[in-house]
């Protein structure tokens, strides 16, 4: 007989059904006449109850039944007594599958830090946040494909295995067959990567952009959906050395097309969320109600995170050109007295993040829309405008996040490209079959990339990266 899911049970089950249910114990209440299991399965943040009579499960077998303990219960739906729950199992017969030693399995039935639960982050899905914030993971990823499908987008594949560093930003791993210690050298002494694998110097992909605009010009509007990885030693809340990214690239689309339907998607994705993880948001913003409950006023957040959901999803995202933002920031005072000093005179640097957060938390108060930076702080394929001066280059802040997506118009003009790229000293001999697209049937076209876990800290309200991601690879950490 097959097992039949919690979520299904507590959803659906008729009292007088006699059901199967397997999963692992959260908590158990015993006194002389009856035991209490709570049990979860992960199909939900809800658990069920289970209820043993003593005279019909013994005690040796119920003394293996401690938290953490994997079992299998067989027995008779009723209508539950207790507040919370509408359906509860009378246990016939219980089987313990796999025991957890009280003594030390680590996960006690109390709050345990987020800190604490990275450290054993093999296990943490079994935890009340971590299984609500893998099943919003999980939704998201479904959502992200639905919405694409819906339009129309084909999802390719790009590789993982590459040789080009598609962001010119030199953070790229090294993929390599040949023996560290026993490098082959040509006769001029560089390293004979004719002896490797791949025959050529290879890395792990920053980013499927390149290989997705091949994809666009040839098949209109795709989509790429696969991890993306950064050598960058930062040590940050929202930074990972392997992230999944989603980059849609569409042909003929200018960067107006391109900000739509960035704007549309983050409607689209948050509302799925609203619309179908509505148990394990709840969680969530309970969650924070009451880690922020003994903040001062001033401390806590002017909305939790259904209500920021809500507004996301309610309110036009503001649009403004990267000069404007200087503008803004120069005549800001961020703390009352002092402005922000570094940007007085600084039109051309790259925002900090601090400056992006007064933008979008304090200035606008919603998410924002920066277009048209200085070409110099930007990647080399990013379209020219005319003022010779920027790019058609849009970022996507996020209250609470910061950046959550980069994108741009490509520059579809091969004479432009090949300028930029002598400029930036991007190598145009290991591109040549980027520059192929146009010199052969060129079109305008467009693309963004949106971090996926980034995504995740907004719709969770979670706020590290690592707490967004089952497996987190970041400076010195990849052993589980
Ligand atoms: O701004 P980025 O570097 O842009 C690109 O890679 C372009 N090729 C995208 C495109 O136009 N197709 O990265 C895009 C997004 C960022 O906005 C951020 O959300 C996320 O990827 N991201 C990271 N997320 C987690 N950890 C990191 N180290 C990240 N670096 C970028
Ligand atoms: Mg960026």
């Amino acid at each position: 007989e097959r097992q039949t899911k919690v979520l299904e049970v507590l959803k659906s089950a008729e009292v007088g059904n006699s059901l199967l249910v397997k999963g692992w114990v959260r908590t158990k209440r015993q006194n002389k006449n009856v035991a209490f299991i709570a049990l979860n399965d992960g199909s939900t943040i809800n658990n069920l109850q289970l209820v043993a009579d003593p005279s019909l499960i013994t005690e040796d077998v119920l003394k293996k039944v401690t938290t953490g303990a994997c079992v299998a219960a067989q027995g008779e739906i009723v209508a539950s007594q207790g507040s919370g729950q509408s359906v509860e199992m009378h246990v016939k017969s219980l089987e313990v599958l796999g025991e957890a030693d009280p003594e030390k399995y680590p996960l006690q039935p109390k709050k345990h830090s987020l800190e604490f639960l990275r450290e054993i982050a093999y296990l943490r899905p079994r935890t009340n946040t971590f299984g609500a914030v893998y099943r919003i993971r999980h939704a998201m990823i479904f959502a992200v494909h639905k919405f694409f499908n819906e339009k129309g987008f084909l999802n390719i594949h790009t590789p993982v295995i590459t040789a080009s560093d598609a962001e010119g930003a030199g953070e790229t791993f090294r993929v390599t067959t040949l023996d560290m210690d026993n490098l082959p050298k040509t006769e001029d002494g560089a390293i004979d990567y004719k002896e490797d694998f791949f025959g050529k110097e290879t890395n792990l992909t920053v980013s499927g952009q390149l290989e997705g605009e091949l994809a666009a010009m040839a098949l209109g509007q795709i989509y790429t959906f696969g991890p993306t990885f950064r050598a960058e030693n930062s040590n940050t809340t929202r930074h990972l050395a392997e992230f999944w990214m989603i980059e849609p690239e569409m042909a003929f689309f200018d960067a107006d097309d391109n900000a739509d339907l960035a704007e549309e998607m983050l409607q689209y994705l948050v509302q799925y969320a609203l619309d179908n993880c509505g148990d394990d948001l709840q969680f969530l913003h309970d969650r924070e109600v009451e880690e922020n409950k003994n903040k001062k006023e001033t401390e806590r957040p002017e909305l939790y995170l259904l209500d920021r959901l809500k507004f996301v999803v309610d309110n036009k995202f503001e649009r403004v050109t990267y000069t404007e933002a200087i503008d803004i920031l120069r005549n800001s005072k961020p703390n009352k007295k002092k402005k922000f000093k570094y940007l007085i005179d600084a039109w051309g640097a790259d925002l900090q993040s601090e400056h992006e957060r007064y933008l979008v938390e304090k200035h606008f108060k919603k998410p924002v829309i920066l277009s048209d930076y200085p070409k110099d702080i930007k990647a080399f394929y990013m379209r020219q405008n005319d003022d010779g001066k920027t790019v058609a280059a849009m970022d996507i802040l996020f209250p609470g996040i910061g950046e959550i997506i980069g994108g741009s118009q490509r520059e579809e003009r091969l004479d432009k490209l090949e300028q930029r790229m002598d400029e930036m000293g991007v190598p145009k001999d290991e591109l040549w079959w980027y520059l192929d697209t146009r010199k052969f049937g060129s079109a305008p076209h467009s693309g963004y990339g949106l971090g996926f876990e980034r995504m995740i800290l907004f719709v969770t309200g979670m706020t590290n990266i690592r707490d967004v991601i089952p497996f987190p690879r970041t400076p010195g950490n990849a052993e589980f």
